[in-house]
């Protein structure tokens, strides 16, 4: 094979990265055979579904890159062995969650299936394979890859053909609700690696529609470190302003202008700037704690530390906000119907992992509260298992139109529109910023709440002037104004 050109791709793990990230590559270079593989058939059935709308994640834009592609160079299945088998290259993109058991728990990365697909890659591999870390992993996770490769390498029989690998970092920056333009538009594309012909294959690829400047060549361990560190410092800014935003709340200031009057500082620049109920996503927390494993293995504690209360102040923000809510329906919202609008973690995605919105229920679950959860992409299966708590009672329901019951149990209902969620309720709360609770018809809302009736808007998303002219309390994240008017 020639090294530098490659013609048959493997993606194994066909989730919120591996799928969206085959299809533009699969897009852009119509030349290469992309076979995306997954062990998990349901969510390849969806990938192959007809019908784009029941694609298994949603992404703007991503059903018509996929419509592209499939079928001419795009393929999505669970032949996990034939797709490594004739693949030049081969991309890891499964999950790393955090370890919920044993050395490290709560804090490193459980590597079970990344060490997984390397041993398959070893199995299968035919010929010289260029295996690409895509998923984010440790610094010098690199090297047990290596490691388990060299040992197939070694083992394999005369009759085979040699196999021989070369190990590269490739770490994805993509962010959900915008993967798509993140993907066909990156900042930037970093490639890690020893293997000057290998890196060289893969940025070929990109080049195919990425500015040879935002190219980044790095050693491995760099590489593997970058993605981490990227994460952890947006994740810093959030936790930053967030902590501003609770200043800006007892002592009268905005944050939005206190964001807009530093962010004009171009040293420190708009983005990642906005307050709210705290970062939400499969990513940031895992991140920035296995960070602050590695710190901690490393014999860096006061690293370690620093970090770490990058997620502790998010998580503070989270149960603030349900704080703050109780206090103001009177220190109690036993039996009380609450309104939440979103739970996505974030708009224009359906993933609600670590979505701020979970912690936020389950402490207004705790209190009694009658929740009646609004989102437009969000289904309520997904819902019931973040809650870990099946839907209590179903939209329609005499709950929506009778008096709040005097029960201690929480529960929770999808409601099937804004107005349904919020017939009868003595407050909302919106806290995923979708585009929909911009624009509310506040005199209506209002006509159907239960008075004195109240928002509580952690994204500052809704207009303060409509809600207050309308006759609904208000309290808006880091709004000193609104904190002086309770
Ligand atoms: P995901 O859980 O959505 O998808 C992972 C997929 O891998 C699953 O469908 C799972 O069934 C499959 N899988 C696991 N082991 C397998 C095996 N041995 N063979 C075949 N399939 C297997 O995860 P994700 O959100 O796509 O994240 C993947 C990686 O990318 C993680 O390391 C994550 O940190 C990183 N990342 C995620 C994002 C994001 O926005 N979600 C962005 C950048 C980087
Ligand atoms: C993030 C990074 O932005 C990506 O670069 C990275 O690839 C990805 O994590 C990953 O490694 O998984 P993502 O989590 O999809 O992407 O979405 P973000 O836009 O970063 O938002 C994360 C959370 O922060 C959301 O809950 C969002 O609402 C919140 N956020 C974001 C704020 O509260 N304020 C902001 O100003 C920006």
């Amino acid at each position: 094979m020639n090294k530098t050109s490659i013609k048959t791709i493997c993606c194994i793990g066909a989730g919120y990265v591996g799928g969206p990230t085959m299809a533009v590559i699969a897009d852009r270079c119509p030349g290469i055979q992309v076979h995306v593989v997954d062990l998990d058939e349901t969510r390849i059935q969806a990938w192959n579904d007809k019908d784009l709308r029941l694609l298994p994640i949603y992404e703007p834009g991503l059903d018509e890159v996929v419509e592209r592609a499939r079928g001419r160079n795009l393929h999505y299945s669970t032949e996990i062995e034939s797709a490594i088998a004739s693949a030049d290259m081969v991309f890891i993109s499964v999950n790393t969650p955090t370890k919920t058991k044993g050395i490290g728990a709560g804090k490193a990365s459980d590597l079970r299936w990344v060490e997984a697909c390397a041993r398959q890659v070893s199995k299968f591999a035919q010929g010289h394979t260029i295996v690409v870390e895509k998923s984010t992993l440790p610094v010098r996770t690199a090297q047990a890859i290596k490691s388990i490769l060299i040992s197939a390498q070694k083992g394999s029989s005369n009759k085979e053909r040699t196999k021989s690998f070369s190990v590269l970092s490739n770490p994805e920056f993509l962010a959900e609700g915008t993967a798509i333009r993140d993907l066909e538009c990156p900042d930037r594309v970093l490639i890690g690696g020893e293997d000057e012909d290998a890196v060289e294959a893969l940025a070929a690829i990109y080049g195919q529609w990425v500015a040879a400047n935002k190219i980044l060549r790095t050693n491995l361990w760099s590489s593997e470190l970058s993605k981490l560190t990227a994460n952890a410092f947006l994740a810093q800014r959030i936790s930053s302003i967030n902590s501003v935003a609770a200043l800006c709340e007892v002592t009268g200031a905005d944050v939005r202008e206190v964001e807009k009057a530093i962010g004009s500082d171009s040293r420190i620049g708009t983005k990642f700037l906005q307050s709210g109920p705290g970062f939400g996503g499969s990513c940031f927390k895992k991140d920035i704690l296995n960070l602050a494993y590695l710190c901690n293995h490393f014999g860096l504690p006061e690293v370690a530390e620093y970090w770490e209360n990058v997620v502790s102040l998010n998580v503070w923000q989270q149960k603030r906000i349900a704080n703050i809510v109780v206090q103001n329906l009177f220190g109690t919202v036993s039996g009380k119907r609450l309104a939440i609008l979103g739970f996505a973690f974030k708009a224009n995605t359906n993933d609600t992992r670590e979505s701020p919105a979970i912690c936020i229920a389950k402490s207004l679950l705790e209190e009694g509260a009658q929740l009646a959860i609004y989102d437009p992409k969000v289904e309520a299966k997904q819902i019931s298992n973040d809650l870990n708590l099946q839907e209590k009672f179903t939209q329609g329901s005499d709950v929506q139109k009778s008096e709040p019951a005097f029960t201690s149990d929480g529960g929770w209902c999808k409601a099937k529109s804004i107005f349904d969620a919020v017939t009868g309720a003595d407050a909302i709360l919106i806290i995923t910023e979708w585009d929909d609770f911009r624009h509310l018809n506040w005199h209506k809302i209002y006509s159907l709440m239960r008075k004195p009736a109240w928002v509580f808007d952690s994204r500052a998303v809704a207009d303060p002037k409509e809600i207050k002219l309308a006759g609904l309390n208000l309290w808006r994240v880091g709004d000193g104004a609104s904190y002086e008017e309770c």
